[in-house]
C-alpha cells in the first residue's frame, strides 16, 4: 500500500564551488527546506501553506519551484490522484544557498514517496530541474544535483546528465557566511558578460581540473592553488558590499579558497577543520566592517542528499 503522505528534507547547496559555474556544487547539511506531500482526490497540485524563513513566495503552483516540479511529475506520470504540498523554508530567500532548488528537490522526493513505483534519482532530478527553472529562468543543475544526491557533485549534461559524487578530504570544512541582504539569481546572471577572455578560460579550466584532482587525491595544496574563480567572481563581487575584505579575511586565516556561494550574496570558504572558527570570525568581521550583519555556519561535506524524514 503506497503512503498517503511523506515529508522530505533537502539540504542547502553551494553552487559553482568557485571553479565549476553551473556544473559543480556541494550540499550543506546544516540548513535546508522541508516539503510535505499528501495524496488528495482532486487532480493536480496545490500548495496549502508556506512557513519558515521565507513566506513571501507564490502559492500559485506554476510559479512556485516545488509546485512546478511536482506538477511536472504528476503530468508526466499521468497520476490518477492529486498532491497537496506544505513547504517549510529553512533557507533564506535570495541568499545564494540553493533555496529554490532545495524546495523543488524536497517536493519531488516527498511526492516520489507516494508513488507505487518510485523513480530513480536521475528521473527525480529532471522533475526538480523544471521547478528550479521557474525561479531562476535557467536550467542550471549545480544546486539541484548536490541537494538531491549529497556531497560535492559534478553534473555533465542536462538532458541526459551524468551525475558524479566527488570525494572530499575528510579534514575539510565549509564555512558559510550569509550577509543580511537579498540578491536575485536572475539579476546576478543578467550582469554576466556573454564573452570570456581565452586566457581566463584556460586558467579556469586548469582550476577545475586541479580542484577535482586535488579532491580525488586528498591534495590540499592543489586544492588551495586551484580553488579560484577567475571568470564569474570578478564580475559579481560588485554586488556584494565588503566582498574583498571578507575573502581577504578568510584567506588570511588559512582558508584553502573563498568565493561567492552560487549567485550570492552568501560567501563560502573551504578550510581545514582547525582553521574553521578563525576563518568564520574573519569573514563575519569583513561584513561587519560594512555595517552588514550576517549569519554563519560551519559544516563537514557529507555526501548525504535529500531524504524522507517523516
Ligand atoms: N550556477 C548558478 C549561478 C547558481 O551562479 O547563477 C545559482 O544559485
Amino acid at each position: 500500500m503506497s503512503r498517503q503522505s511523506a515529508t522530505a528534507f533537502a539540504p542547502a547547496s553551494i553552487g559553482n564551488v568557485a571553479v565549476g559555474f553551473d556544473v559543480l556544487g556541494h550540499s550543506f547539511q546544516t540548513i535546508g527546506d522541508k516539503v510535505t506531500a499528501r495524496r488528495v482526490a482532486t487532480p493536480g497540485v496545490t500548495i496549502k501553506r508556506i512557513t519558515g524563513t521565507t513566506v513571501d513566495l507564490p502559492l500559485e503552483t506554476e510559479k512556485n519551484t516545488a509546485g512546478m516540479a511536482v506538477l511536472s511529475m504528476v503530468r508526466d506520470l499521468q497520476l490518477d490522484f492529486g498532491i497537496e504540498l506544505e513547504i517549510e523554508k529553512g533557507i533564506p530567500l535570495g541568499s545564494g544557498l540553493g533555496g529554490s532548488a532545495a524546495s523543488a528537490v524536497a517536493g519531488v522526493v516527498a511526492a516520489n514517496a507516494l508513488l507505487a513505483k518510485p523513480l530513480t534519482l536521475l528521473e527525480q532530478l529532471q522533475f526538480a530541474l523544471k521547478g528550479e527553472q521557474v525561479a531562476s529562468g535557467s536550467r542550471h543543475v549545480d544546486n539541484i544535483a548536490p541537494s538531491l544526491f549529497g556531497g560535492l557533485v559534478l553534473t555533465v549534461g542536462i538532458d541526459n546528465p551524468n551525475v558524479k559524487q566527488i570525494p572530499v578530504p575528510p579534514t575539510v570544512r565549509c564555512v558559510l557566511v550569509h550577509p543580511h541582504m537579498v540578491l536575485s539569481t536572475r539579476e546576478a546572471r543578467s550582469i554576466l558578460s556573454r564573452t570570456v577572455d581565452l586566457s581566463n578560460v584556460i586558467w579556469q579550466t586548469a582550476n577545475i581540473a586541479g580542484f577535482l584532482t586535488g579532491c580525488f587525491t586528498s591534495d590540499l595544496q592543489l586544492i588551495r592553488e586551484s580553488l579560484e574563480d577567475v571568470i564569474i567572481e570578478p564580475q559579481r563581487q560588485v554586488l556584494i558590499p565588503g566582498f574583498p575584505a571578507v575573502k581577504q579575511g578568510a584567506l588570511g586565516n588559512g582558508a584553502l579558497g573563498c568565493s561567492i556561494s552560487g549567485a550570492g550574496p552568501t560567501v563560502f570558504a573551504w578550510c581545514e577543520q582547525q582553521n574553521a572558527e578563525a576563518v568564520r570570525d574573519a569573514m563575519v568581521a569583513g561584513f561587519a566592517a560594512q555595517k552588514m550583519q550576517s549569519d554563519a555556519w560551519i559544516s563537514t561535506l557529507d555526501a548525504v542528499g535529500a531524504r524522507i524524514v517523516d
